[in-house]
């Protein structure tokens, strides 16, 4: 499976393929129901495979009341009947393997949902087998809860239970129960569900929420954030430095790792969602001899706020998750997900294809959300079609992470051919000319540019497997050479309004705009463009 060049020999397949998030309940529906599932992903991966990346990761599709769509597991080992069957999956992963891509899936190891068995049994007293599975405490002397922390999806993290007198902790909604990962029997029955998965043949894992799978032992409340303003997420009122980060967290991220290496001849990948600063997010790698994550998501570049995306701040942040990274460490960069704002929202159209250039010149692993690679903006949704209740109340209401997550578009027909039935949520008015279909016919899409860049990193080795050296570019351009023995690439990305000009000539390969190849002398860029070139050799 994949492909393997000369000089990216030694690296592994994670290493080498870019990733593409699929979204299940919105990428393709196959039965009406206008709730996407796997068997419509299992008529798009032709579509995936003619795309270029080389794995796709499925958010959660296990059964679940569907509070926080998936991410509320009643099941670990079963599939929603909305997605389809364990037949369906089997089927999937057979198929997409058969094309040589390769599947991950979500791990929703921190919390189940409140109706999964292990929390019905829990809470039906204190001294169930399964009470110390989940984080109960008594509460506070005026009965509210037991400190002060707060959940990502606004209030306090605890809720009461009235029949057994103790509240519980909930980091997301209260239908979402912490785990208690102090509890071996709890990291056991978890490494339980990552081998029911990998004796089905899956590919690794997605670990939902891995930075926060253990809290302070004793339970301190968390001091007040000296930098919150009105405006900020509720939650980020305190600082959390006994709800997140903790050292125990570690010790259970190399329990899992530990368990995928064991299945080494198809060397599954364990990603980790962190959110923390890039100091503390280079340690969820752990270390060679005692490895956690193959590599943890580096959301720096979704977290750039629009207005300082430019090329000064762009080269500080790149540079310094470089210098921040362990020799043997390996990148990874993001330009979206199902929680964010979509980056053609956060960018522009332009600007939006200068970060794809970007995200698929970059050293490390790429991850591709659905949809961005046609500049899929997010969706405005009217109050009443909200469905993400959580994420709404998590971003005070200002925005849902719905926006993110409005059908795929794929062609003229009903619905962007997404479904024949009510979609689940409404599909974008752009869907009328913005599909695959339509860009698949245009030479200069978006679509193609991303099959090009894609196509490009495939066909040289200097773009996975070589070194990142920055170079001095004009004002306003953000220019850095990839070196592997044998091939140097150039790539220069315009982020100004301006042309500039760059002391250096070369073969060009690809440009955002996708309409220039071949030899130049002096390499101009036009306002926000972006080159791939095949410098010449004293311009080096
Ligand atoms: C992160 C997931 O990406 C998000 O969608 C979910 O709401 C939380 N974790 C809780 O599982």
């Amino acid at each position: 499976m994949g492909q393997e060049s000369p000089r990216s020999r030694g690296l592994a397949w994670w290493q080498r393929e870019a990733f593409y998030e699929v979204y299940p309940r919105s990428f393709q529906d196959s039965d009406g129901d206008g709730v996407g599932d796997l068997r419509g992903l299992l008529q798009r991966l032709d579509y995936l495979a003619q795309l270029g990346v080389g794995a796709v990761w499925l958010t959660p599709f296990y059964p679940s009341p569907q509070r926080d769509f998936g991410y509320d597991v009643s099941d670990y080992c079963e599939v929603d009947p909305t997605m389809g069957t364990r037949a369906d999956f089997d089927r999937l992963v057979a198929e997409a393997h058969r094309r040589g891509l390769r599947v991950v899936v979500d791990l929703v190891a921190n919390h189940t949902s409140s109706e999964h068995p292990w929390f019905v049994q829990s809470r039906t007293s204190r001294t169930n087998p399964k009470r110390d599975w989940y984080v109960w405490r008594d509460p506070a002397p005026d009965g509210g809860p037991p400190n002060n922390w707060l959940s990502f999806f606004g209030g306090p993290a605890w809720t009461f239970d009235a029949a057994s007198g103790q509240y519980y902790l909930h980091q997301f909604l209260p239908e979402q129960p912490d785990l208690n990962y102090r509890d071996p029997e709890v990291v056991e029955a978890m490494v339980q569900v990552v081998r029911f998965w990998l004796d089905r043949g899956v590919d690794g894992f997605r670990l939902d929420a891995a930075w926060l799978l253990v809290e302070d032992a004793s339970f301190r409340d968390e001091p007040p954030n000296p930098t919150w303003r009105p405006g900020m997420r509720e939650r980020d009122r305190l600082l959390h430095p006994y709800t997140e980060d903790q050292p125990e967290t570690h010790e259970v991220l190399r329990q899992f790792r530990a368990v995928l290496d064991e299945y080494q001849d198809r060397g599954p990948v364990l990603i980790g969602e962190v959110y923390l600063p890039v100091p503390q997010l280079v340690r969820y790698y752990g270390s060679p001899d005692r490895p956690e994550c193959h590599f943890p998501f580096n959301f720096a570049l979704v977290e750039l706020p629009p207005e300082r995306w430019n090329a000064t701040e762009v080269r500080r942040l790149v540079d310094s998750y470089e210098a921040a990274l362990p020799p043997w460490a390996w990148p990874s960069w993001v330009l979206g997900n199902h929680d964010r704002p979509r980056v053609a929202t956060r960018l522009g159209e332009e600007g939006s294809r200068l970060a794809h250039m970007l995200l698929l010149t970059l050293r490390g692993t790429p991850t591709l959300y659905y949809g961005d690679e046609l500049g899929m903006v997010d969706g405005s949704i009217p109050p009443d079609r909200v469905r993400d209740r959580a994420g709404f109340r998590e971003w005070g209401g200002r925005w849902s992470r719905d926006a993110a997550r409005t059908p795929m578009q794929w062609d003229a027909t009903a619905h962007a051919g997404f479904t024949t039935g009510e979609p689940w949520l409404p599909v974008n008015p752009d869907a009328s000319w913005r599909h695959v279909a339509a860009q698949e016919q245009d030479g200069r899409s978006f679509l193609n540019l991303v099959r090009r860049l894609l196509r490009l990193r495939r066909a040289h080795p200097a773009l996975v497997a070589g070194r990142y050296v920055p170079v001095g570019a004009p004002p306003g351009v953000l220019a850095y050479r990839r070196e592997v023995e044998g091939e140097v690439l150039l790539v220069a990305l315009n982020f100004a309004e301006t042309p500039a000009r760059l002391a250096a000539g070369g073969y060009v390969l690809l440009s955002t705009h996708l309409d220039r190849e071949g030899l130049e002398r002096d390499l101009e860029l036009r306002p926000r463009e972006g080159l791939v070139v095949a410098p010449y050799a004293e311009a080096r």
